[in-house]
C-alpha cells in the first residue's frame, strides 16, 4: 500500500467495527483521496442474513466509524453509495469516501477513539440491574422488566433453537467460530475455542442443549443462541434497545442510516458505562418479529433494525479478534 500513515492509522482503527457474526467482511481499495469500500463474498453469511439486512447495517456502522475517525484526524468526507440493491454486486465497491488526505492530522486525544476501543460484544452476564437510562430516540424502543421480558426470552430461543436445525446457518456459524479465535484460541468473550471441535458443532451443539455441565462451561456463547439456561440470559439486564424499520425502508441507503444510528447508541451506552450486545437472532426470524410487534403494539409492516441488550458488565478486558490489516485490503 502506497500510502500515508496516518491514513493507515484511521484504518487500522476502524478494525475496531463490529460485524454481523465478525465477518468483517469489507475490504478497502485506496486511491489519492479515496477510499473505496468494496464487501467481500468470501465472508457474507447470507443464510443468517438473507436479506442483507444486517450486513448493509454492518458496512452503516463501519462507515459512520471511519468518518468519525476522518474527523478526529481533522478531516471531512463526503460520501458515495454506488449500489441501490440490497443484493450486493461484488465486483464493484459498494461505496467511495471522498477526503482530503493532505489534510490528515493525529489528534493529541480523543474521547472517539477511547470509546471506540472500549466497546466490545458483552456477553457475560450483567452485574446489576441498578443503572436506568432515558434516551429519547424516533422509532427506538428500549424493553425493560415493565415488559414481557419471559416472553421475549421465549420467542429468542425458539429462534435460536429453529436456527441450530438449519445446517446452511450452522456452516456460517462455524465460520463465526473460526473468525472470533485469536492466536491463542480464545473469542472476544474469553471462550476457549481450542477446545471445540470446529468440524463437530452439532455433536458440540447437542452436548450443550443435553448436558448442563457444558452449558454452565459454554454459557457465554449465549447470544449465539447457545445458551440453555434462559434465565441468565435476561438477568439483571437494563433492557433491549429496539429499532423500528418499515418494510418499505429495507433498502442500502436506509440500512446504512440505521447502522449509523447503532454505533451511536452502543458508544452512548459504553460512554454512560454501560456494556451492550446486539442479539440479532430475536429479529431475524418472523417468530421474534411478531414477537415484539405485539408487544410494543406495531403495525404489520413493522420491522427492526436492531436489538441490542444491555446492562452493567463485569469490567473485564477488552479483547479484539480481527484478520490481519492486510486483508483489509484489496490488492
Ligand atoms: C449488525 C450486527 C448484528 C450482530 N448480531 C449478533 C448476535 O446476534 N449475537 C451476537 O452474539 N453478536 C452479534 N453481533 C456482534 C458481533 O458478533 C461482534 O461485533 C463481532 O464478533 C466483533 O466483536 P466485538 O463487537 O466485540 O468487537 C452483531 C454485530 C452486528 C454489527
Amino acid at each position: 500500500m502506497n500510502t500515508n500513515s496516518l491514513l493507515t492509522e484511521v484504518l487500522q482503527l476502524a478494525m475496531h467495527s463490529p460485524s454481523i457474526h465478525n465477518t468483517q467482511m469489507w475490504q478497502f481499495g485506496i486511491s489519492s483521496n479515496q477510499l473505496s469500500i468494496h464487501l467481500n463474498k468470501k465472508y457474507l453469511v447470507p443464510i443468517a442474513d438473507p436479506e442483507y439486512r444486517d450486513t448493509w447495517v454492518s458496512l452503516g456502522i463501519q462507515v459512520d466509524i471511519i468518518q468519525n475517525l476522518f474527523k478526529e484526524y481533522g478531516v471531512t468526507t463526503d460520501i458515495n453509495l454506488l449500489q441501490k440493491n440490497l443484493k450486493v454486486d461484488h465486483s464493484q465497491p459498494v461505496l467511495l469516501i471522498h477526503f482530503d488526505e493532505s489534510k490528515l492530522k493525529k489528534p493529541s486525544q480523543s474521547r472517539y477513539i477511547d470509546l471506540l476501543k472500549k466497546r466490545r460484544s458483552y456477553r457475560g452476564p450483567f452485574k446489576s440491574s441498578s443503572m436506568a437510562l432515558n434516551l429519547d430516540i424516533t422509532n427506538t424502543f428500549i424493553i425493560n422488566d415493565s415488559m414481557d421480558l419471559k416472553s421475549i426470552n421465549k420467542a429468542y430461543h425458539l429462534c435460536a433453537a429453529k436456527q441450530s436445525l438449519n445446517s446452511g446457518y450452522m456452516d456460517e456459524l462455524r465460520q463465526w467460530v473460526k473468525l472470533s479465535k485469536d492466536e491463542q484460541g480464545f473469542g472476544t468473550e474469553g471462550l476457549d475455542y481450542l477446545s471445540l471441535n470446529l468440524n463437530s458443532i452439532d455433536t458440540f451443539l447437542a452436548k450443550l442443549f443435553l448436558n448442563d455441565k457444558w452449558a454452565k462451561r459454554f454459557s457465554r456463547v449465549g447470544m449465539h443462541g447457545l445458551l440453555t439456561d434462559e434465565s441468565k440470559n435476561f438477568k439483571n439486564m437494563s433492557g433491549i434497545i429496539i429499532k423500528v424499520l418499515d418494510k418499505n425502508e429495507l433498502f442500502p441507503s436506509q440500512l446504512i442510516k440505521e447502522g449509523r444510528s447503532y454505533i451511536s447508541i452502543w458508544l452512548s451506552l459504553v460512554e454512560q458505562g454501560f456494556e451492550a450486545c446486539p442479539i440479532s437472532t430475536l429479529i431475524d426470524l418472523p417468530e421474534g418479529h411478531e414477537l415484539l410487534r405485539r408487544l410494543l403494539k406495531l403495525p404489520d409492516n413493522a420491522l427492526f433494525s436492531m436489538a441490542l441488550r444491555f446492562g452493567e458488565g463485569d469490567g473485564s478486558q477488552v479483547r479484539r479478534v480481527r484478520r490481519s490489516f492486510n486483508d483489509w485490503l484489496v490488492s
